[in-house]
């Protein structure tokens, strides 16, 4: 039996039949972004365009995670440019407070990495466990290359957040990876409204998008709807400024507990608008908010992006019992924030 043809990106591959797509592509070459390859990350996920694939129960829409999907005869494959990930070495720079829970951490590269905004990266502070986090810009709107900030949950009892300020201080070595995932920036479609979702520490990659999208698609509709515990963790009013001085006028801050603030009660899949066709949904922070937006876009038959978060606390045993699989980098020890896993 003659082996089938995959195209990737317009590059035929002699392909075997029950090989994954990633497999496949590597085989003819071809490096398909990729980070857990369990099926976690989605940084994989590719368009299927022609042909067919065991999807092994990854599909949505035309796309399938090539990590788990499987030849099954002759197909056509693409997936969009995106960085090739990469290492890089840096030190922490500042560790900065922006609210009772939440730090802003800036690491100073060696060299800088390029990333799209709303990827993540896998940061190691030199002697604790990897954990992932989405490079952001400063509050102020600002962006230095050579600078990765970072927003971190700290909790107690975490192997790393409750380090920072002890044994994790300005000058502390650390070890980049990256850029995953597939929660990018799109261009827009037609005259489509921009949805940006976050809950928490989630406001890191919902920023990045934000800012980016002002300042790249002009005159782009874009709501934002930023959500916290308790009205003292909105940590994020001076980026809202910095929108609003952009022209994003539709923004809502919402949280559980909000203590006579202006911002409103609930949480932020309370306040969706109406979703049409044209429109794009990112959603970033705890899984309830994520489940929710997204199984609203996919109702609504929208396109919504996300990098699966995790809320941490569990260990990886749990975890791995809960899932069948999971990425262990980031999840070999006690809680940190809200990443992808
Ligand atoms: S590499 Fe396929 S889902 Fe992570």
């Amino acid at each position: 039996m003659t082996n089938p043809v995959i195209t990737i990106n317009g590059k035929p591959i002699a392909a075997r039949i029950g090989e994954t797509l990633i497999d496949a592509g590597l085989g003819g070459r071809i490096l398909i972004p990729h980070d857990c390859c369990s099926g976690q990350c989605s940084t994989c996920r590719v368009t299927l365009v022609d042909g067919a694939v065991d999807d092994q129960g990854t599909a949505e829409g035309k796309t399938v995670l090539a990590c788990q999907a499987t030849v099954s005869g002759p197909a056509s494959i693409t997936f969009e440019d995106v960085p090739v990930p990469s290492r890089r070495t840096g030190i922490v720079k500042e560790i900065k407070e922006l609210s009772p829970d939440i730090l802003e951490v800036s690491v100073a590269l060696g060299r800088p990495l390029d990333y799209l905004p709303g990827q993540y990266v896998s940061v190691r502070f030199s002697g604790f466990p990897a954990r992932d986090y989405s490079p952001t810009a400063y509050m102020s709107g600002d962006l230095d290359p050579g600078v990765l900030v970072f927003h971190i949950r700290r909790y107690s009892d975490g192997v790393v957040s409750s380090r920072f300020g002890s044994r994790i201080r300005p000058g502390h070595k650390v070890r980049i990876r990256g850029p995953f995932g597939n929660a990018f920036l799109r261009p827009p479609q037609e005259n489509g409204i921009l949805v940006l979702v976050s809950a928490g520490t989630g406001w890191a990659p919902i920023w990045s998008l934000a800012r980016a999208a002002c300042i790249d698609h002009g005159k782009r509709d874009i709501v934002v709807i930023a959500g916290a515990r308790d009205g003292a963790n909105l940590y994020m009013s001076n980026a809202l400024h910095w929108l609003r001085d952009h022209g994003v006028s539709d923004i809502i801050t919402t949280c559980g507990q909000n203590q006579g603030s202006d911002d409103v009660n609930g949480r932020p899949f309370h306040y969706l608008p109406t979703l049409g066709i044209h429109d794009t949904v990112y959603v970033a922070g705890g899984p309830g908010v994520v489940t929710e937006v997204e199984s609203r876009a996919r109702a609504a038959n929208v396109r919504c992006y996300t990098d699966p978060f995790l809320p941490s606390g569990e260990t990886p045993g749990l975890f791995a019992r809960l899932s069948g699989n999971i990425r262990l980098n980031g999840w070999t020890s006690a809680p940190d924030s809200y990443k992808p896993v």
